[in-house]
């Protein structure tokens, strides 16, 4: 029996109805807030025409507070798979013009359907958010449906790359699925998360303030680290996930694509040869260096408002994706502090999950003192870095530019936590503190007994430079493989990456580790 033309007509209808989502006015409200809609932001993410969508008939089964007569086809949610770039994703996108995009029981039933796909299939995950939270109509149904989320969310950590959106409110328990994936990112002006709003702030704490002030881009990209990217408007996200996605592979078990590079694997950077100032306490700008060495001088920068002190971004050596992780002089001396190693030690095990090998840059005076970190758990949260480098087992690079004192020179990837080829330039010095401090700790009776103190000072800090201030000291004893011309760096860092391509190193077996959170 073939189809009747009336049958067609009828899917035609369903297919229409569903599109239009909570229909026609609520499309244009959330136009008029500056916002697309699921479906518009999907096309966008996804390569032309390549959206498969599923479940779009799918409704509430909700009968409180006379539900039952409100249902739309799709349920607040579409789903489906598609490609960028030609590489197979799975996509949801939270349908604010159906009740607030808030999630319902069949909602998050649907997420998990597509999450579990991509979870037999292996390849990532991109969930939009813009909701309401819980349907509140739905009471414990809904956040039952937002556990299965999280549990997915968990089980899929570290195979399949998960990558959340917000383009609109994210609160409540609901914050904690984007909080799960790896990266997160926020569009300006228009997103929020948080866990209470303020109304609930300004109750339990009298505390006045706004979504924006509590939740708002510009907080979580640099205050509390928990986004990833900040665009300023939704077509810029969406542009920013598209390229996220080109340095990462489809799951645990595939490496990162290999791009096409044209530029010179040999090309020497004189301007490398004279970056380092003559004086140890001045700055330089690290993503100088970053520019120069590797492929086209482009690289994604990931969380840079948030510690900036130290630099994490995926960038290419003549095609392959690697993580660079650098402390940056220009901010707080490129100290190592508690947001720095927690940025930097989440960017490490993503990389490490993924297959990407790591370049570290080192310019660091240490680990930054004082009471305000000690309270905080520096020590907790520098040793996230420490066990970070220390678990990883892609190929680890490092490159020692100048500083690389005390515990932060271990921490930074140096041999000792199995760096495969650690560099360094004529102008690194490698040591457990730098010149003054060192002569305060050993010579400060001396010092003040003597008849000229600055005298004795400053020749006890020469002998101390002469000593330690370089990189010869730590090759002698094989830390360092090689002392090379900063001009050099880009050539000598690809034929490392060349070498160690075919790397193969396990941690011993256990249910899992027990990193120090
Ligand atoms: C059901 C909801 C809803 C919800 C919004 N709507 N949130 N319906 N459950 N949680 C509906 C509204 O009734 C409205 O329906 C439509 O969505 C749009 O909402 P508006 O308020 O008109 O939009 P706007 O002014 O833009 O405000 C958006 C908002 C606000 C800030 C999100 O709606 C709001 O505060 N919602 C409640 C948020 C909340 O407290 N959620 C529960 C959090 S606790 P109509 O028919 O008029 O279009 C939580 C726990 C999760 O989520 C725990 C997980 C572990």
């Amino acid at each position: 029996m073939s189809i009747q033309q009336d049958q067609v007509a009828e899917l035609i209808k369903h297919r229409e109805k569903a599109r239009l989502g909570g229909g026609q006015k609520r499309i244009d409200s959330q136009h008029a807030k500056g916002k697309l809609t699921a479906r518009e932001r999907i096309a966008m993410l996804l390569d032309e025409g390549s959206f498969e969508e599923q479940n779009m008939f799918v409704e509430h089964r909700c009968t409180n507070f006379g539900m039952e007569k409100e249902t739309y086809s799709g349920d607040g949610v579409v789903t489906g798979y598609g490609t960028i770039d030609g590489r197979l994703v799975y996509v949801y996108a939270q349908d604010f013009t159906v009740f607030g995009g808030s999630l319902s029981e069949t909602m998050a039933l649907k997420i998990c359907m597509i999450m579990d796909q991509a979870m037999k299939m292996g390849a990532p995950i991109i969930g939009i958010n813009d909701s309401g939270g819980a349907r509140i109509q739905e009471g414990v149904n809904a956040l039952a449906g937002y556990a299965e989320i999280f549990q997915r969310n968990i089980l899929a950590s570290g195979v399949v790359p998960q990558i959340s959106a917000i383009f609109g409110p994210c609160a409540g328990g609901a914050v904690y699925s984007p909080a799960l994936t790896d990266f997160t990112l926020m569009n300006r002006d228009t997103s929020y998360m948080f866990l209470t709003g303020p109304k609930v702030v300004k109750t339990v704490t009298g505390e006045d303030v706004t979504q924006e002030q509590l939740g708002g881009a510009s907080v979580h990209s640099s205050k509390s680290g928990v986004a990833h990217f900040v665009s300023s408007n939704e077509e810029e996200g969406i542009a920013l996930i598209r390229k996220l996605l080109s340095y990462i592979p489809q799951n645990n078990l595939e490496e990162a694509p290999l791009a096409v590079c044209t530029d010179p694997i040999d090309r020497l950077e004189e301007s490398l040869n004279s970056i380092i100032p003559d004086s140890p306490n001045k700055p330089y700008d690290m993503y100088e260096v970053i520019r120069a060495i590797v492929d086209h001088g482009e690289y994604l920068d990931v969380q840079s408002a948030f510690a900036p002190n130290i630099i994490t971004a995926f960038a290419r050596f003549n095609g392959m994706s690697v993580g660079i992780v650098a402390n940056q002089p220009k901010y707080l001396a490129g100290v190592l502090d508690i947001n720095a190693s927690r940025k930097a030690a989440r960017f490490v095990r993503f990389c490490d999950a993924f297959n990407i090998p790591l370049v570290t840059l080192v310019d660091v005076p240490g680990f930054l003192p004082g009471t305000g970190q000690e309270y905080g758990g520096v020590i907790v949260h520098g040793a996230k870095l420490l066990y970070a480098y220390g678990e990883a087992t892609v190929p680890k690079i490092t490159v020692v530019l100048r500083k690389s004192y005390g515990g932060a020179y271990i921490v930074m990837s140096s041999k000792h936590l199995r760096g495969d080829i650690n560099y360094a330039w004529p102008s690194a010095e490698i040591a457990v503190m730098g010149a003054q401090g060192a002569i305060e700790v050993l010579y400060s009776k001396e010092i003040v007994a003597a008849p000229n103190p600055q005298e004795v000072a400053q020749q006890k800090a020469s002998e101390y430079v002469e000593k330690f201030s370089n990189p010869y000291n730590a090759a002698r004893y094989g830390y360092i493989d090689d002392v090379i011309l900063p001009k050099n760096t880009r050539f000598r860092v690809i034929r490392a990456l060349q070498q160690l391509a075919t790397k193969k190193v396990s941690n011993p077996a256990k249910k899992h580790d027990n990193l120090p959170l």
